[in-house]
């Protein structure tokens, strides 16, 4: 009752702009106090390639803040998942992070993004590189059965700073194997591997080092990473983006695009 209240209080003094679906929010849940999920429910004509980001906002001024968010859910969810981080001062997460079941969140209308199967070329393995919020846009590719078409082996990377930070794609990853939709597709051959830098954990280290150092392929017992069976996909913040992008082109990987298809493509996490 109160949050009807509270959503038709929003919706009378601030006006929701034209092409932008308001949409309802279904669950939320807080990971850390850095870190939170959210679903919401997705107009029916909203299409997306999993993989791809969208701008979000709050119906809480004339002129909304909207920030991208990758989409976690895979293209065939009924609704709507985002992996986000709050940012105390940040211009939208800092009121994102309160919002609850029932309250109304903006989406626009076109989803756009870099990370998609199209922009690689075909191969047998796919890694897909994530730190933080980066895990986002591989939770939504990771459950579309179209990437165990294009691929034969999948392996799902994510670091954090604590282990608190990793249950996001710990829970993910026994979905995805779970899952009486994609489950038979994942099995044997989607592989999740994560490891914290701050926190002591029995595995430790940035992915760079841990690709550098051989360990990300001992420790899995696989092949090292390879461009003539390799694909790479990067995402997480603005520097891990360039020093893994740094390494891969050493390894002699070329970056991809929806046009000119190649052997990695790269997308930042966003945050604000
Ligand atoms: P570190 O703890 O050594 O900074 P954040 O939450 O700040 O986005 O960081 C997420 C994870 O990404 C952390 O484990 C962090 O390690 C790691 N990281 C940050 N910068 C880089 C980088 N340039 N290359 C690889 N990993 C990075």
């Amino acid at each position: 009752m109160q949050t009807a209240l509270k959503q038709e209080t929003e919706t009378r003094q601030f006006a929701i702009p034209a092409g932008v679906h308001a949409e309802t929010v279904v669950s939320v849940k807080h990971y850390t106090d850095r870190l939170f999920s959210f679903r919401i429910s997705r107009p029916q004509s909203f299409r997306f390639r999993s993989g791809e980001f969208v701008m979000i906002g709050l119906p809480n001024a004339d002129k909304p803040v909207f920030r991208a968010f990758s989409i976690a859910s895979p293209n065939w969810d009924e609704e709507i998942e985002f992996f986000s981080i709050k940012v105390p001062d940040g211009p939208l997460t800092s009121e994102l992070q309160k919002i609850v079941p029932g309250d109304t969140v903006l989406m626009r209308q076109k989803s756009t993004g870099t990370l998609v199967l199209d922009a690689l070329t075909p191969a047998k393995r796919l890694f897909m590189i994530s730190t933080g919020t980066g895990i986002a846009p591989f939770a939504s590719l990771i459950r579309d059965p179209e990437t165990y078409e294009k691929f034969e082996q999948i392996v799902l990377t994510h670091t954090c700073r604590d282990h608190a930070e990793l249950a996001y794609g710990e829970e993910l990853y026994a979905q995805a194997v779970n899952d009486p939709l994609i489950g038979e597709l994942t099995a044997g051959r989607l592989i999740h591997y994560s490891s914290t830098t701050r926190e002591i954990t029995p595995r430790m280290g940035r992915i760079t080092r841990l690709i550098e150092n051989g360990r990300l392929f001992t420790d899995l017992g696989i092949e090292p990473l390879n461009p003539e069976t390799d694909r790479v996909m990067i995402c997480g913040s603005m520097s891990m983006l360039k020093d893994v992008k740094t390494l891969v082109e050493s390894l002699g990987f070329d970056e991809g695009s929806h046009s000119q298809p190649g052997g990695f493509v790269v997308e930042r996490a966003f945050v604000g």
